[in-house]
């Protein structure tokens, strides 16, 4: 029967039966979509139960429920997110070690960067590492205007309102400077973690895994009186944009910060030597159960703020702090079975299937075991690993989790294992397509030959396309790409069909109303959100392709150097493997070796590949690299080359400083180079800039040049 004739025969006693049992479970669905962020029905669904309300309503407007008719409230779960907010300084991670040698070699790297011997003291901060989430303040006059959560580093997302909620971030800071960016991290206490999971789960609700999940959940909540109800709390390590210093030191700096209003964290410590870091290190392991928060490792910082200036930036990670990580957490179960994965590459991964079990505080089912090498007892160079044991279904195996690190199976106690357990065959065809899967010389790895064929490699190219680092559409996650891709009417094979998707099939829409979780309004955020994304930076572009070993740091240095997706074009799919000058331009990109430069070289020769490539571009409006910082310096977009002994800087230093300014540095000197900056014992290069007649300068020179910058 259908809804209206159902609808037009009912009694007025049903009707208002049935329109109470609708505001309940709407208002239910409300609840949990908004304020604990874990939906129980679709959009779809959603919109089918309140049209049906609507309707009973219409037919009946005597019954309409005065004070809670859901009509009233907004007609579907407003998908609305969070605003976002560019941030003006990047929020960045940090490198890991996981060892006395990692942290020494940290230690060693910023001498060696920083030409200073071992004599001479290098002073760090040793803060303890918290485990929640990072979230930048910004002040203005010293009144709190915004918060932002880190996001993908460049873009996060507004939660002003819900920051505002939690009492250990102060609406005005003391002292500010004009503007002041405080960074830090929210994380919740494990008594109030405990009492809130002990509350929801007496009210039926939802708990959480652990502190940091219930921070993020509490923190990313789009109602802020829901925020406000979570006991949040918030400790300051480190700043953003400053129109003025802060100190000169980061342990000053942070005292600044707390003079100010801000909780910082009273474990901080300067050591002098290694010998005091690791010290420092063991004292906070020590104290790490009776903290009362999560805290999984500590950060040592470089403390002269001058010398963490020189030190500067990797793509995504400062040179002068590194986070020393508590050893990972270890757990025994039985593994269950061994599935074998198709990435995006063609790359055939074991992955082992657990009995649940949980690892520090995450319960854990999956691990990867690598490849086949590690199944079966042996590490890269056929070493034996975990004594030459190999790994079987059926196994009692040991889990090892670091951080957000993918759980691992570290060992295997053979004395648990079955008697009829079977060494594992790992398959030499493709699970997924049923090509060859071959193994080539001097590779861990056994790969699918299917190509774009292989179902499973094209549907995880296209997963990578929708990446947060790639094009990151909104509502296009790895589960509707999945979803999509399986469902062979909406003819999603490769990137450019997602812009075609509204335009080139007029069902589109209502194909996709129908499915899990979208509804009319998501489906025209969707096409929205993939509207938006047509015009894209060049960086994201290269990393889209999912071409191997073209990575997201690589993307970026790629797109520094050629600059506008029209020239990367031109000059890759003129190259060829190991010569020819748009070849030597290429591998004199630092950062880009012979290994990537042959995979990126290849892919642009592929017919098939190609073809998609410019079918994909085609839809696009790929922005230039713009140099974010030092777009105005005198050296912005100079290819400059340093030769000979610098004297004081070394040429690490000075080659990230070129850079930092805006500048392309390359090995070798061709007409197409603007400076040499020649030192003491500059040969060769120092020549042939004189031939080619390049401007050569001194060191002092070059130091007068970039001096204000
Ligand atoms: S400094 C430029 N200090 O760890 C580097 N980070 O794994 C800024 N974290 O994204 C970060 N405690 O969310 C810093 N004392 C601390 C920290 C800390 C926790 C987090 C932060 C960062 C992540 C990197």
């Amino acid at each position: 029967m259908a809804v209206e004739e159902e609808i037009r025969n009912m009694d007025e006693a049903t009707a208002s039966a049935e329109l109470k049992r609708l505001a309940a479970v709407l208002a239910s669905a409300n609840r949990a979509y908004h304020s604990d962020d874990a939906p129980e029905i679709t959009d779809a669904e959603y919109d089918a139960l309140w049209r049906r309300n609507k309707a009973i309503e219409d037919a009946f407007p005597r019954l309409k429920r005065p004070d809670d008719s859901p009509s009233d409230l907004v007609g579907a779960p407003v998908s609305e997110t969070f605003a976002k907010v560019r941030h003006s300084v990047r929020m960045l991670s940090l490198a890991n070690a996981f060892s006395e040698e990692d942290v020494r070699d940290f230690d060693e790297t910023v001498r060696r960067y920083l030409g200073l011997g071992d004599e001479t003291p290098v002073s760090y901060t040793c803060e303890p590492k918290i485990d929640g989430l990072s979230l930048s303040l910004r002040y203005e006059k010293g009144q709190f205007v915004q918060a932002a959560t880190r996001g993908d580093g460049d873009t996060g997302e507004n939660v002003t309102a819900n920051a505002m909620t939690i009492g250990d971030i102060p609406y005005v800071a003391e002292g500010a400077p004009d503007v002041l960016e405080v960074r830090g991290e929210v994380y919740m206490s494990h008594s109030d973690f405990e009492q809130l999971n002990a509350r929801a789960a007496e009210e039926g609700g939802r708990t959480f895994a652990n502190p940091r999940n219930a921070a993020a959940g509490s923190l990313r909540q789009l109602d802020p009186e829901v925020t406000k109800s979570r006991p949040l709390r918030f400790f300051a390590y480190a700043w953003g944009e400053v129109t003025e210093a802060l100190a000169t030191t980061q342990f000053e700096a942070l005292q600044r910060l707390s003079d100010m209003g801000f909780a910082t964290n009273p474990l901080t410590a300067i050591c002098n030597s290694l010998e005091d870091m690791l010290a420092s290190y063991a004292g906070i392991e020590a104290q790490r159960s009776t903290l009362g928060y999560d805290i999984d490792g500590v950060v040592y910082k470089v403390d002269d703020l001058g010398l963490q200036r020189r030190l500067g930036f990797r793509t995504s990670t400062p040179r002068w702090a590194v986070s020393h990580k508590f050893p990972a957490e270890l757990a025994w179960t039985r593994l269950q079975a061994i599935d074998i994965q198709v990435g995006r590459t063609g790359a055939l991964s074991p992955v082992a299937r657990l009995a649940p079990v949980t690892v520090g505080g995450v319960v854990v089912s999956n691990a990867t075991l690598h490849n086949e090498d590690y199944v079966s007892g042996l590490d890269a160079n056929g070493n034996p690993i975990r004594d030459g044991k190999d790994i079987r279904v059926g196994d009692w195996v040991q889990i090892y989790r670091a951080g957000d690190v993918i759980p691992k199976v570290a060992d295997v106690d053979l004395s648990q294992r079955p008697e009829d357990a079977k060494r594992f065959e790992f398959p030499c065809v493709c699970p997924e397509c049923g090509s060859e899967a071959v193994r080539e010389e001097g590779d861990a790895v056994r790969r699918c030959t299917g190509g774009i064929i292989c179902p499973a490699q094209a549907v995880e190219r296209l997963k990578h396309f929708v990446s947060r680092a790639a094009f990151d559409i909104e509502g296009l996650g790895a589960k509707q790409i999945e979803m999509f891709y399986r469902d062979e009417s909406l003819e999603i094979r490769e990137p450019a069909d997602i812009f075609t998707l509204a335009t080139r099939d007029a069902e589109a829409a209502s194909k996709l109303q129908d499915r899990d979780g979208f509804g009319e309004k998501s489906v025209k955020n969707l096409f929205q959100a993939i509207d938006e994304k047509r015009r894209i930076p060049l960086n994201r572009v290269i990393f889209s392709l999912g071409i191997r070993h073209v990575g997201e740091s690589a993307s970026r240095l790629l797109a520094t150097h050629y600059g506008t997706w029209e020239n990367f074009e031109k000059q890759v799919s003129a190259a060829t493997v190991g010569e020819g000058q748009e070849w030597e331009d290429l591998v004199s990109v630092d950062g880009v070796g012979q290994v990537m430069a042959t995979s990126l070289v290849t892919a642009f020769h592929q017919e098939a590949e190609r073809a998609s490539i410019d079918r994909l571009v085609s839809h696009l409006d790929v922005q230039d690299m713009v140099l974010e910082v030092g777009a105005d310096s005198p050296v912005a977009g100079k290819t400059v080359v340093f030769t000979g002994t610098l004297e004081r800087m070394t040429r690490a230093e000075a080659k990230a400083r070129a850079e930092a300014l805006g500048a392309k540095v390359s090995g070798s000197v061709s007409a197409r180079t603007d400076l040499v900056v020649a030192g003491p014992g500059a040969g060769s290069k120092a020549r042939k800039a004189q031939e080619l007649g390049v401007e050569v300068i001194d060191e002092s020179a070059w130091m007068d040049l970039i001096a204000d910058e």
